[in-house]
């Protein structure tokens, strides 16, 4: 396998975008990933997307954005893992040139679900229709359910999941390309309009259009387009039930504690060695999950780890500087991408305000569904 480097990155605002069209999205930021590294045609397109097909009426996505950026001929497919796809398409783009097949790839994360749709029940196509969606569950009401559970072990209270609020929209406010840039308080999100109990609205990440786009090239090559390439140390998938209610301990996400050690093991990495980290607080209690599942946290650490400024920018491990899908936003095909996006920056010592002194390793989990299947890529420094 060749080592793998990130060259250029480009991402639009997440947000309500009226004006653009989910093509509109995809070209704008390919367009700025391949400009910020110097190139205009690649060897072969991923494009990370959930539900196209049912948020605008589009699917047959890989042609349709190598035409609209002029790259007729390119071998451009779609990737799908529900909320994972962008980092499930940043793992073919990896595999591509680690494999030897591809020399530079364009890898870029869309969803447009503004336009319309029954956003709901949309998303609720990533459970499992016959044992959750007939039932009447949403992917709020499967999110509650861990959190409920947490806290009637005791391991987790409601305030422990108000300053995971607090704090990813602290960060947020400093990211000029979240959807929410305004700081919240605990009292706040506690009074703001219950959704699926416990979790209330500012728990929650917003419905939001977007897209994020890297180029990836083999590590040796990587100075032709810029000077300060990322090499991505490692990448590990998992999948695990699609029902919550199957798995053994609905409140552990053990496939995000498997891609994890599989990234680390690629990477040869222990989780110590993380200095920051994006991970997939699609619901706050989701965070807490995570950091145990990671190994960047556990137990009471985990869940009071916002509260006690663990998590926080300039704590042990940032989580989620760039505001996390609870501020910045949840496109959810481009989350993947745009959590990478944020590590390449701050590995670069690009991140401006939200810059993490001296950082050289970060990691970036991304999931679909309530925990069905997780990706994860460890980030370095060259
Ligand atoms: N966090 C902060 N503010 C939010 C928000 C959120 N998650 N969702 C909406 N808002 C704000 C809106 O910007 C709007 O503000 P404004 O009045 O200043 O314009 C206001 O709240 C009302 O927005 P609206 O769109 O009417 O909210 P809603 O009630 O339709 O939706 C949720 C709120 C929480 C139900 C919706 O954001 C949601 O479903 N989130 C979860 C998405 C999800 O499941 N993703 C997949 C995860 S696996």
């Amino acid at each position: 396998m060749r080592d793998v480097a990130i060259v250029g990155a480009g991402m639009t605002r997440f947000g309500e975008l009226w004006d653009a069209s989910l093509r509109d999205l995809f070209v704008e930021a390919a367009l700025a990933g391949l400009g910020s590294a110097g190139a205009d045609r690649v060897d072969s397109i991923y494009v990370g997307n959930m539900a196209a097909g049912q948020f605008v009426g589009q699917e047959h996505l890989g042609p349709l954005m190598a035409d609209h950026l002029g790259m007729h001929g390119v071998p451009a497919v779609r990737i799908e893992s529900a909320c994972a796809s962008g980092g499930a398409a940043l793992r073919m783009g990896f595999l591509d040139i680690a494999s030897g097949q591809s020399d530079l790839v364009l890898v870029a994360g869309v969803e447009k679900m503004t336009d319309g749709a029954d956003v709901t029940n949309v998303l609720a196509t990533a459970s499992d229709q016959e044992t959750e969606v007939y039932h009447g569950i949403t992917f709020p009401g499967l999110y509650a359910m861990i959190a409920r559970l947490r806290m009637e072990r005791g391991t987790t209270t409601e305030e422990d999941l108000h300053w995971i609020a607090v704090k990813n929209h602290r960060h947020g406010a400093m990211n000029p390309k979240a959807q929410f840039r305004r700081e919240i308080s605990v009292d706040d999100v506690a009074r703001s309009t219950m959704v699926a109990e416990p979790l209330r609205m500012l728990h929650c990440s917003p419905v939001s259009d977007g897209a994020a786009a890297v180029l990836l090239a083999p590590l040796d090559q990587a100075r032709r387009y810029t000077d300060r390439p990322v090499r991505i140390a490692g990448s590990g998938m998992a999948t695990s039930t699609i029902a919550l209610a199957d798995r053994p301990d609905p409140a552990d996400l053990d496939v995000v504690r498997l891609s994890a050690e599989r990234a680390y093991a690629m990477a040869g990495m222990s989780p110590e060695r993380v200095q920051l980290a994006e991970v997939h607080d699609c619901f706050t209690v989701a965070e807490v999950c995570c950091l145990e599942a990671l190994h960047l946290a556990n137990g009471s650490e985990a869940s009071q780890a916002a509260r006690t400024g663990y998590s926080a920018l300039g704590g042990r491990v940032p989580v989620n500087t760039s505001g996390g899908l609870k501020s910045k936003g949840h496109p959810v095909g481009a989350t993947g991408v745009a959590q990478v996006i944020e590590l390449f920056d701050q590995l670069r010592g690009e991140a401006g305000e939200r810059q993490v002194p001296d950082a050289h390793v970060g990691l970036a989990q991304n999931m679909g569904g309530s925990g069905a299947s997780s990706v994860v890529h460890i980030l370095e420094r060259v």
